[in-house]
């Protein structure tokens, strides 16, 4: 008999980001309306440039915690987030810029990013409330929280406009 086994994870780790990921991340997103999803107003065009993600992150780097992080496995990068504190005096860290290779969605890298760096930011950022906001109708986005451990506590009404359409915002926390 012969056994196959497919190990996945053995080399899968999370690692602050490196510059030279921007690239890679940005070969995921494949139309503007993907890249608003993904970051909402954050950017002034679309496409973005490698440099606007760093110089983005730069700057944030200015305003208090903000931890970019890359999902690697065996050196490839597969996903990407960051951690930030939102308000410097509490310990709620945010997660944002919640990103998979388009080609690997759906295969539990999603949650494998997130459960990452949650225990990241229990162990090294000392945080208490874990929350994050997602577009209404990013359903697999929706549905990758909730399967972490995500719920629902509120909605933001028509905070973004694209191309004619009002987007809501749903604001989610770590149970
Ligand atoms: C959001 C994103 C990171 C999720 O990553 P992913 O690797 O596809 O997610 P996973 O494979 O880990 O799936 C997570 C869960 O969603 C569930 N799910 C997927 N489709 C579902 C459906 N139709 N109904 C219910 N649950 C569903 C999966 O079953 C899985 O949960 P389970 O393992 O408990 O069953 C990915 O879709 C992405 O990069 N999107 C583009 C960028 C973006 O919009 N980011 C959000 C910014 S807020």
């Amino acid at each position: 008999m012969i056994y196959i086994t497919i190990w996945r994870g053995d080399f899968m780790k999370l690692r602050s980001y490196q510059e030279n990921d921007a690239k890679e991340i940005l070969k995921w997103i494949k139309t503007e309306r993907d890249f608003r999803l993904w970051s909402a107003d954050r950017y002034d065009s679309y496409p973005a440039k490698p440099e606007d993600i760093n110089n983005n992150y730069n700057n944030c780097k200015k305003n208090g915690l903000f931890c970019p992080m890359t999902l690697v496995d065996d050196e490839k990068v597969i996903g990407h987030l960051i951690l930030r504190r939102p308000n410097k005096n509490e310990n709620t860290i945010r997660l944002g810029f919640i990103i998979v290779d388009d080609g690997m969605r759906g295969k539990g890298y999603g949650k494998e990013i997130i459960n990452q760096a949650i225990k990241y930011a229990k162990e090294n950022l000392n945080a208490g409330e874990i929350n994050l906001g997602v577009f209404a109708n990013n359903n697999s986005a929706i549905w990758c929280y909730k399967a972490v451990g995500f719920e629902e506590v509120g909605i933001e009404k028509n905070v973004y406009s694209f191309q004619g359409e009002n987007w809501d915002c749903i604001e989610m926390k770590l149970k």
